[in-house]
């Protein structure tokens, strides 16, 4: 079993991350507590879960469009039914969708309960279960008066006290979920970790195969690189911004309906016109791009959108990023080798001709 330390003072907590460990390490949960469980991994749970007296379970059916307030007071309706107090957890099982959902309603139930994620996504294990982010989607009107979700545009910061991570439970995943997870490593990679770039490039096939050994290393050595960060900047006020790099464009694509693509697909086309803005701006070697793109589609994941959608729509919603500041937009683009800087001055025309160059019109 490996282990990853996020150092954040009186909110110190470990990632657990291990093949197997999931029976033992929920047994270990006796305490009173609300089990909060994504409807496709209860019936992988078996005998992995014990809901024992004093505890609960609600599963949730994990979707962006159940991403919101309503999933969150149903929770708080369960933990109250269960005669939940403050001192009870509540225990997260699922991908990022419950993840952050979960997290909210502890972050907000009498004002803020312990919180156990147990992340089963490739996504939710690299990501979203580490740094204590959690939230709900809001609603949005387009340009067109058509309603979209505005992205994770409610939440609060509430640290996990532990995170407990069981490769095993990826075996199950379908695969173009496990590509989703691949394209937040490839991020994490392309912040500063060039060994994880060339082994995510080496271990492709396994790590789609579905390697447990693969899996658990791509896991320890990517949750490292998000845990790093996050122990230096728990708020976002630098550094922690950088783990947004592709994001913004991602936040944008993801909720066109037209585009059908899920968080990761949206974050690897993300990555792709992140790239192409800083190769226009001289900020990246020649070939970069194109090893990114190659890198990306060697995991089946896409590099391009498959509907024509005018680039200022996109631009639009790229406006409302909660990284701008005062009217600006800042976007995170790749600098050198591996690394990656905050720019606030990028011009339209470059964001232009990346979001064309990812098939925007
Ligand atoms: N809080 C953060 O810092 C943070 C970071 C990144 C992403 N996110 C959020 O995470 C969400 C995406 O998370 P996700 O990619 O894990 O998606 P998800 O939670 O939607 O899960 C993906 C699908 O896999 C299913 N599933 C989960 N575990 C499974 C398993 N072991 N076997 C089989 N099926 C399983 C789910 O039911 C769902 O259908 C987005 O809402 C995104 O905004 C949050």
């Amino acid at each position: 079993m490996n282990c990853v330390p996020i150092s954040l003072g009186d909110r110190s907590y470990e990632m657990q991350i291990g093949s197997g460990i999931l029976k033992e390490m929920l047994g270990d949960i006796t305490d009173r507590a609300m089990f909060v469980v994504d409807d496709k991994v209860m019936p992988l749970l078996g005998d992995k879960i014990t809901v024992g007296s004093g505890q609960g379970l609600l599963t949730m059916f994990a979707s962006e469009m159940n991403k919101t307030m309503p999933s969150v007071e149903k929770i708080w309706d369960a933990m109250l039914d269960a005669g939940l107090d403050r001192s009870s957890s509540l225990v997260a099982i699922g991908g990022g969708i419950v993840g952050d959902v979960g997290g909210f309603a502890a972050a907000t139930y009498m004002r803020g309960v312990p919180l156990i994620q147990v992340p089963t996504t490739l996504l939710a294990m690299v990501d979203a279960s580490i740094g204590g982010k959690t939230g709900v989607n809001t609603k949005r009107s387009r340009n067109d008066g058509t309603a979209i979700l505005g992205k994770n545009l409610a939440g609060a910061f509430w640290q996990p006290k532990k995170v407990i991570a069981d490769v095993q439970m990826l075996q199950s995943l379908d695969t173009r979920q496990l590509r989703c997870g691949l394209a937040e490593c490839v991020k994490h990679a392309m912040l500063g970790n060039a060994e994880l770039l060339t082994f995510i490039e080496t271990n492709a096939s396994a790590i789609l195969a579905c390697d447990l050994e693969v899996l658990e290393r791509l896991v320890f050595q990517s949750a490292s690189i998000k845990a790093k960060v996050v122990s230096r900047d728990e708020r976002e006020g630098g550094e922690r911004a950088l783990l947004n790099l592709g994001h913004t464009f991602a936040h944008a694509m993801e909720p066109m309906p037209e585009l059908g693509l899920l968080h990761g697909e949206a974050v690897s086309i993300g990555l792709v016109a992140a790239a192409s803005c800083s190769e226009a701006l001289g900020m990246v070697s020649d070939g970069f791009v194109d090893r990114i793109r190659a890198l990306l589609a060697k995991l089946g994941l896409p590099i391009r959108m498959q509907a024509e959608l005018p680039a200022l729509d996109f631009i639009s919603m790229m406006q409302f990023d909660k990284k701008n500041q005062d009217g600006q937009m800042r976007l995170v683009l790749p600098e050198g080798e591996c690394g990656a800087t905050i720019s606030s001055n990028v011009d339209l025309a470059t964001i232009t001709l990346a979001l064309r160059s990812v098939g925007a019109s």
